[in-house]
């Protein structure tokens, strides 16, 4: 029997993760049984507990799930501290160990797809919640200028940036003060708007036309957002479907050692009409 691996979540049915590790694992001939298992909070425990008595030696875990992951581990790493979240684990002898891929995935893809060094740029971060602290931790790391985070619940951006520290160069905003702002390199929304159907209210003002602006989510809920950014005048867009590639690339690497090659898997996904951010690719920028 093929060793087991599985990404958690709910919804589930739509993840192209057991898609992605397919063809990550075919590309070196390592056989593995790969699935989308949906759970919500209160079964996760004891569901993740049988994965591990049938042979699960590593996971992904999705919303509502990446704290609760967290709290599972006897072990985490430093992403995963700071980011107070798990989206790998790791079966070491009858332990879980946690890491946090996304913000790793995230860098990867700024690089690899759009040529963006965050080094000393002006950066935008909309929203505070889980995925949003990967992605403000990554690019401090990565050594921005300035990040500007703001969030619906200012109270929540204000402990993110304190929680980074380095002031001056990390700070919250309200939302209302992003009226009085200007022309950011980056604009990368991490909220959950979109997932809701739901708009944010921005001042065309944030952008530039060399702005990058990058949706952390992929098919629908990043329409909304993207459709605003090119609207306003941005050039360059993005939706998540890159960061996705890569932070299971990440993942595929701690549980087997060898990391894949994500270009042939970017393509063929963003080619297939059931992971495009419509309308036609964001007027033809995706
Ligand atoms: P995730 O793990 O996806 O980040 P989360 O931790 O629940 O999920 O965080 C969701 C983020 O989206 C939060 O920043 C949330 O703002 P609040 O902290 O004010 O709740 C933000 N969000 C959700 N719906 C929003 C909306 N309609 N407008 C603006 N921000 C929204």
């Amino acid at each position: 029997m093929p060793p087991r691996y599985a990404v958690f979540g709910q919804p589930i049915t739509h993840s192209l993760s057991p898609r992605i590790h397919a063809m990550f694992a075919a590309q070196f001939g390592i056989a593995l049984d790969y699935r989308a298992i949906e759970v919500g909070r209160e079964d996760f425990t004891s569901a993740l507990d049988a994965f591990a008595r049938d042979g699960g030696r590593g996971a992904n875990v999705t919303l509502p799930l990446k704290e609760r992951a967290f709290a599972l581990c006897a072990r985490t790493s430093e992403e995963a501290r700071r980011a107070g979240s798990v989206n790998t684990l790791i079966r070491n002898g009858d332990e879980w160990r946690g890491d946090s891929t996304d913000g790793a995935g995230l860098l990867r893809d700024l690089h690899q797809r759009h040529g963006f060094e965050p080094h000393g740029r002006c950066c935008l971060l909309l929203g505070a919640g889980g995925a949003a602290r990967a992605v403000a931790f990554a690019l401090a790391d990565a050594g921005v200028g300035e990040l500007v985070i703001a969030n619906r619940t200012p109270e929540r951006a204000s402990a993110l940036a304190d929680a980074i520290g380095t002031a001056p160069r990390m700070r919250a905003c309200a939302w209302d003060e992003l009226a009085t702002m200007r022309d950011f390199d980056l604009v990368v929304n991490a909220t959950a708007a979109g997932h809701a159907g739901n708009r944010l209210d921005l001042p065309t003002t944030l952008l530039a036309p060399a702005t990058l602006c990058y949706d952390l989510s992929y098919g629908s809920p990043a329409i909304a957002f993207l459709v605003w950014a090119r609207a306003t005048g941005a050039t360059r867009v993005s939706d998540g479907l890159g960061m996705l590639i890569e932070q299971a690339a990440e993942s595929f690497a701690l549980w087997h050692g060898h990391r894949p090659e994500t270009a042939p898997v970017y393509a063929e996904l963003r080619a297939n009409p059931d992971c495009r951010s419509s309308p036609d690719q964001v007027r033809g920028r995706l």
